[in-house]
């Protein structure tokens, strides 16, 4: 079977637009950097802590900045870009005076970073939504303004998953070539599943709804779900939304007494609204437990939501334990 490689697939799909041509080629070449740099950071001294702490006040990993710095010093050069938002740097990086149609690059540089000194899956996420008025520097918008997302995962193959907003196609960079092949043509969410992701460590810093909800899940066959649901929490989102792309599941980082200050956990613009994006495309549904996440209007660029996303039906009996909770 002959595969088309990403170059093929991006000209025959963009075929208007060279400059998001070359964006996503860049992204996806930054990605295969990131990902040798990764695979070999034991040889050069970059696993452990970079001894920094984040905008998050989370501490930074050697790789985190270098997977941050791969990024920019790939897509900085393309002359349609305006700005950089990544979850490593605390201000905007404008990279020139923004113009109507320019593009905006929201990035998670290493997702799943705390995953690295233990040799489990990370990857990088991105999102790209376009200026639409000269006049502000404005990178506050929401999720459905997304003209493109995806993701790289590191993981025993590595595997580029992008979406323009209908299909979700995955490409597998094949290695010694280091040409990505479409090897997962439109990934589809299947709408009911018996496997959910949560920490569940955090159980009682829960809410009501969402501990009704996972005690349901563990009461098996003889609870209300009356099935076995499997569980699996691999602590990088990217590695769980590509196993939801691939065989279905829910994931939750929900809103709890201990991240309700920040508002959650996870990102809203490079984590939250790129997921959500893919998610939908491919069938699936994003939300806080209350509202859609690319409806959620952002405040700032780090902010932070609640996530609850994968198969249809499964989001929707959940978002039915919350609306429970708001009556009772
Ligand atoms: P990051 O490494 O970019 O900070 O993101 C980690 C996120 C997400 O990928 C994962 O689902 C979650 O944090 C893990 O959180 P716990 O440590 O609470 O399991
Ligand atoms: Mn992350
Ligand atoms: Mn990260």
């Amino acid at each position: 079977m002959t595969q088309d490689s990403l170059r093929q697939y991006l000209s025959s799909t963009l075929k208007n637009d060279p400059a998001l041509v070359f964006l996503i080629e860049d992204i996806a070449a930054a990605c295969r950097d990131i990902s040798y740099r990764v695979r070999n950071a034991a040889f050069a001294g970059e696993l452990g802590s970079a001894g920094s702490v984040n905008i998050q006040g989370e501490a930074q990993k050697p790789l985190d900045l270098i997977a941050n710095d791969i990024v920019e010093q790939s897509c900085g050069q393309n002359s349609k870009l305006a700005a950089l938002v990544s979850e490593e740097i605390e201000e905007v990086t404008w990279l020139k005076t923004p113009e109507v149609g320019d593009y905006l690059l929201y990035f998670d540089p290493l997702d799943g970073s705390s995953n690295l000194d233990v040799d489990v899956s990370v990857g990088t996420i991105f999102s790209v939504m376009q200026v639409r008025d000269a006049q502000s520097k404005d990178v506050l918008k929401q999720g459905t303004e997304q003209i493109c997302a995806g993701y790289a995962l590191y993981g025993p193959s590595t595997i580029f998953v992008l979406s323009f907003g209908q299909d979700v196609n995955g490409f597998t960079c094949k290695s010694g070539t280091g040409t990505y092949y479409l090897t997962h043509p439109k990934m589809t969410v299947p709408a009911t599943t018996s496997e959910y992701a949560i920490n569940a460590a955090r159980r009682d810093y829960w809410e009501a709804p969402v501990r009704e909800y996972i005690d349901d899940c563990m009461l098996g066959v003889n609870g209300p779900r009356a099935r076995f649901m499997n569980m699996r929490w691999i602590a990088s989102m990217v590695a769980e939304v590509h196993r939801i792309l691939v065989r279905g599941g829910v994931f939750l980082y929900p809103k709890d007494s201990n991240n309700a200050k920040a508002g959650g956990k996870l990102r809203l613009m490079y984590e939250a609204n790129p997921m959500a994006f893919l998610i939908e495309a491919a069938g699936g549904k994003a939300s806080t437990g209350h509202a859609r996440i690319l409806d959620i209007p952002p405040t700032e660029p780090h902010q932070r939501v609640p996530v609850i996303l994968g198969s249809r039906d499964e989001v929707t009996l959940i978002e039915e334990y919350h609306q429970k909770n708001d009556a009772s």
